[in-house]
């Protein structure tokens, strides 16, 4: 048990990893101004650090992202997957598919990596996979609904990755704002499938809003 208030989240601490974000080119640079200037939420750069190292292992070939906003994640998965990748990435707003399709043209990566201008829920009901490597990165209340489409289609050894499971620090807390009710339960339901609920090893890493890390048994 924890004992200190203090013993993940510190101000100073939170300040000096920030300052150690790995160097991004220009493209994944402009990719950032952009969000910041459009207040898109895109994943932050600790979160895509994490994405390139667990992309890089195992060598997965076949990956899907659910939630594209303008491709940022997908452009860092597909490079550190390398050239025998293919990367699925959902997106339902048009204007947010074309963005992305343009900044993966960019990347080089067009190819490779497919915008799917889609609801991710329906999408998900007809896909077959198989997906060796998932990133979760959409809306929190339909994680849990997320899972049980990927799980069938995710082999043994494939990876799961999610983003803001924290939520803000509501998923920890005692007390949550009515209007976070359902995405908390939510996100309290996804935690804890991804940690105990017999189909993968997995941790909740306090990286950026909250990260989940699993490999599927
Ligand atoms: C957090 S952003 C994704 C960021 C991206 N993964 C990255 O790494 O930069 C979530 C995106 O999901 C999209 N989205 C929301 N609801 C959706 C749905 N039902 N189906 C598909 N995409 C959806 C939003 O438009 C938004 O662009």
């Amino acid at each position: 048990m924890k004992e200190r208030a203090d013993a993940l989240l510190q101000l100073a601490q939170a300040q000096y990893l920030e300052s150690l974000n790995p160097a991004r080119d220009e493209l994944l640079l402009r990719m950032e101004r952009r969000a910041q200037d459009k207040g898109y939420p895109i994943s932050d750069p600790e979160v895509g650090a994490f994405l390139h190292l667990t992309a890089t292992l195992g060598r997965p070939k076949r990956l899907l992202e659910v939630g594209t906003n303008i491709g940022y994640g997908a452009i860092v998965l597909a490079r550190a997957a390398g050239c025998a990748a293919t990367v699925v990435t959902l997106e339902k707003s048009a204007d947010l598919c074309a963005e992305a399709t343009e900044f993966v043209r960019a990347a080089g990566l067009a190819s490779r990596v497919q915008v799917t201008c889609a609801d991710a829920l329906e999408w998900l009901r007809t896909a077959s996979g198989p997906w060796d490597y998932v990133y979760f990165d959409c809306m929190k209340e339909d994680y849990p609904s997320y899972l049980s489409a990927v799980l069938p289609h995710m082999p043994s050894g494939a990876q799961l990755v999610a983003d803001n499971v924290l939520w803000k620090g509501h998923v920890a807390n005692q007390t949550v704002p009515e209007g976070e009710r359902i995405r908390v339960d939510a996100l309290r339901a996804f935690n804890h499938t991804v940690v105990n609920g017999g189909a993968f090893d997995g941790v909740i890493l306090p990286l950026g809003d909250g990260v989940a890390w699993a490999i599927k048994r």
